[in-house]
């Protein structure tokens, strides 16, 4: 089984960006702006939201993080996103999910301009991505077309499954194995028989937020096995953190695999910041051509 990389990918990727944006700011003398914002607590939340910064840094994107409070209203959460919108030196505006239960994710992510959505999570953006004119693509879905690039993995006549339907994943997952001429199957927690779906696919997306949910008896011999679960856990004291796939079972059954950590999860985060990049580079032009 070999292993897809994450980090090493994701590294490769992030020195290539560094470049780019050496190059842009000596031509445009514009730094691209991120600006997360973080609603509430949520420990696993600060801490994506940390490496973001920290990796956006390395690469020449200045970026910021706004915390608000958990019981923030929606006015005040949607004030903070207008004043970002018409903020010049902001190119990127991510609102780190999940959101408290008090506020309804669509209605926030409604408010942030579509010209700076990172996420590709606005309707306009999905409308966009979906009729093939995305401005970027979604960063999960996108980073892991990168690793298949990387591994030289073709999607072409392959029988893909994704386990999961979210619009964030899920969803675009779909729509990109789709484009790469794979033949797409989307399961979810409905679907019965899961277990028989994943047995007869040539590639496999976990991507249904249940630690554990599909083990080496869930795949054909040669599958490719790609897995975007993040749970925290605690094992022999330790804290660790584990996929929707049980990958210490997968060994030499299946031919491909990500590792959790260290595979879809650096892909994420490294896609954000080309995603930054490729907006600023989007609202350059159109200021030039203006
Ligand atoms: N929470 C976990 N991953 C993501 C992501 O890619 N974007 C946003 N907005 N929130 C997240």
């Amino acid at each position: 089984m070999q292993i897809l990389d994450g980090r090493l990918v994701a590294q490769k990727i992030r020195t290539e960006l560094k470049r780019k944006i050496n190059s842009f700011y000596e031509k445009n003398k514009i730094v691209p702006g991120l600006v997360v914002i973080l609603v509430g607590d949520n420990p696993a939340s600060q801490v994506y939201v940390r490496q973001k910064v920290k990796m956006a840094k390395q690469v020449g994107i200045h970026s910021k993080v706004l915390s608000l409070p958990k019981d923030v209203s929606f006015d005040k959460l949607k004030q903070t996103i207008q004043n970002l919108n018409t903020d010049p030196a902001i190119h990127a505006l991510l609102v780190q999910l999940p959101l408290p239960s008090s506020l309804a994710w669509k209605e926030v992510i409604a408010h942030i301009d579509p010209r700076k959505d990172p996420d590709c999570l606005t309707a306009e953006n999905q409308g966009l991505a979906w009729s093939g004119q995305a401005r970027v693509l979604p960063c999960t879905p996108a980073g892991i077309m990168k690793l298949f690039e990387h591994y030289n993995i073709t999607l072409k006549g392959k029988k893909a499954v994704v386990v999961g339907r979210s619009q964030i994943v899920g969803l675009p997952m779909a729509q990109l194995l789709l484009r790469a001429n794979a033949t797409v199957t989307v399961c979810h927690s409905y679907t019965k028989n899961l277990s028989q779906i994943t047995k007869e696919a040539d590639l496999v997306v976990a991507a249904a937020g249940r630690q554990g949910l599909l083990g080496k008896n869930d795949f054909k011999r040669d599958a490719i096995v790609v897995d975007v679960g993040i749970h925290r856990t605690v094992e022999n004291n330790k804290k660790i953190l584990k996929g929707d796939v049980l990958f210490e079972e997968l060994k030499n059954g299946v031919s491909y695999a990500t590792p959790v950590p260290g595979g879809v999860g650096p892909m994420t985060v490294t896609m954000l910041l080309e995603n930054t990049f490729q907006l600023a580079c989007l609202a350059t032009e159109s200021r030039t051509h203006a």
